[in-house]
């Protein structure tokens, strides 16, 4: 199992690339499997889970070409409108694909996906969506299995609570059911824009994507399209705090200011310089003494979840108590434990988490536990007097494309040990 060295206490100081964001090109590729034509991708990040949906896809029988960060998908017949268990079990956004599959097919096979490290993660109001368009839904042997032979009508959807994927995979199913469908109380992150934005290109009929109401009017039919997917902005954020937990100075490029506005105000909160020198840029300027900062996650627009960890390492080094509360999943501080490892003080209490600073950390050997866990140990170790042995960087292989080289091109010392 892979692991990462980092010798801590560089500043970096440089400039880094972001890459395509992993949670939008997800449901882009599932997007592909609407349409018997060619669907072409730019800016796919080359990161595990993609890797698990092209083959997702192509256990469906689509053709998928990968070059660099184009992916074209051709979807010309489904063989399987199915999800095996092999592939769900190590990506739960493989659920992804039952919207496209029952709309498309009429009938979707998606093993049901566990728990994991960060909680329950349920797909019911998925599932619960798609009943509401028609489709008949029973859990066998581990399975889900819709079906709607006649095809989904279009229906209004009342979400009990804003989900990401749920609101994806449904957009999805609708854009291809009979009549109109409305969402109330959808995910109004940038990935669901994005998508929308896609499916429009392939000739889909939807307003209001990036609000909590999304109405759909559904076609016959969608077409081939071409499309390049947004920045991937928890990379951003995680490099935004790479610059300010080392003192140093890094200019980001290719990013998107707007998708992380909570983010940034909080950054700037805690005394990180942070400044956008060039449309689709953002620079960050560490060396003032960092300030805690209290923060509570929430739905977009609010301070994302999966920026919790990476932040939690900041405001180790920050003079003060910093109150972080977790909403969105109920066991989301496992890095917590191993940043105490590191020399961290925390106080884990419920859904709260209380990191008292500036405790100066030391080089430890970690565990990663999940992928934004395990940016939050690198971030650590960036800080870190010492050597620190991150393991378990398979977690981050997941959803960051090539952070150690990123981050060595910026002057951290780290190296993946095989
Ligand atoms: N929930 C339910 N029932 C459902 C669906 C969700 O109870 O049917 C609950 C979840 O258990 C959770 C909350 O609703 O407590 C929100 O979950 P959501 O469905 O929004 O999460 P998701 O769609 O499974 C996506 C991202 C996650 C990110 C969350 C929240 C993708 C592929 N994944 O997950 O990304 O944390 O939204 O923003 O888009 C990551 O990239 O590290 C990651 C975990």
């Amino acid at each position: 199992m892979d692991k990462f060295r980092i010798q801590g206490g560089v500043p970096l100081a440089g400039e880094i690339a972001i890459s395509g964001a992993k949670n939008s090109a997800l449901p882009a590729l599932a997007a592909c499997l609407l349409t018997a034509d060619a669907v072409v991708l730019d800016r796919i990040p080359p990161v595990r889970d993609i890797h698990t949906m092209e083959k997702l896809l192509e256990h469906a029988g689509a053709r998928v070409t990968v070059t660099g960060e184009r992916v074209t998908v051709a979807a010309g017949a489904i063989e399987n409108a199915e999800a095996p268990y092999d592939l769900v079990k190590t990506m739960r956004a493989s659920s992804l694909v039952l919207g496209p599959l029952v709309a498309r097919c009429g009938r979707a096979r998606v093993s049901v996906p566990g728990g994991c490290a960060i909680g329950a993660r349920p797909i019911n109001l998925h599932v619960a969506g798609l009943e509401k368009l028609g489709a008949v839904i029973r859990q066998e042997h581990g399975y889900i299995e819709a079906e709607a032979p006649h095809g989904l009508e279009g229906a209004e959807v009342a979400f009990d609570r804003i989900t990401v994927t749920g609101t994806e995979d449904l957009l999805m199913a609708a854009v291809l059911a009979r009549g109109e469908t409305v969402i109330y109380n959808a995910a109004r992150e940038p990935e669901v824009v994005d998508l929308a934005d896609l499916l429009v290109k392939m000739g889909a009929n939807i307003e209001g994507a990036g609000t909590s109401v999304i109405r759909i009017r559904g076609v016959a039919k969608l077409h081939g399209a071409e499309h390049t997917i947004i920045a991937d902005r928890i990379e951003t954020g995680t490099f935004l705090i790479a610059g300010a937990i080392t003192q140093g100075s890094l200019l980001l490029t290719g990013c998107e200011a707007e998708h992380l506005r909570a983010f940034i105000a909080k950054l700037d909160g805690a005394g990180a310089e942070i400044s956008e020198p060039a449309p689709g840029t953002l620079r960050v300027e560490g060396g003032k003494k960092l300030r805690s900062v209290d923060v509570t996650t929430e739905e977009h627009p609010g301070f994302a979840t999966d920026l919790q960890a990476q932040f939690m390492a900041l405001m180790t080094q920050a003079e003060g108590i910093a109150i972080i509360t977790e909403t969105i999943f109920e066991n989301r501080f496992m890095h917590a434990l191993e940043l105490a490892r590191m020399g961290a003080n925390i106080r884990l209490e419920g859904s709260r988490a209380m990191v008292a600073g500036a405790m100066p950390l030391s080089g430890a050997q970690v565990i990663a536990s999940d992928l934004r866990a395990s940016a939050s140990l690198v971030l650590a170790g960036l800080a870190a007097h010492g050597e620190t042995l991150i393991d378990r960087v398979y977690h981050i292989d997941r959803g960051y494309d090539r952070i150690e080289a990123k981050l060595a091109q910026v002057g951290a010392r780290i190296t993946r040990v095989h």
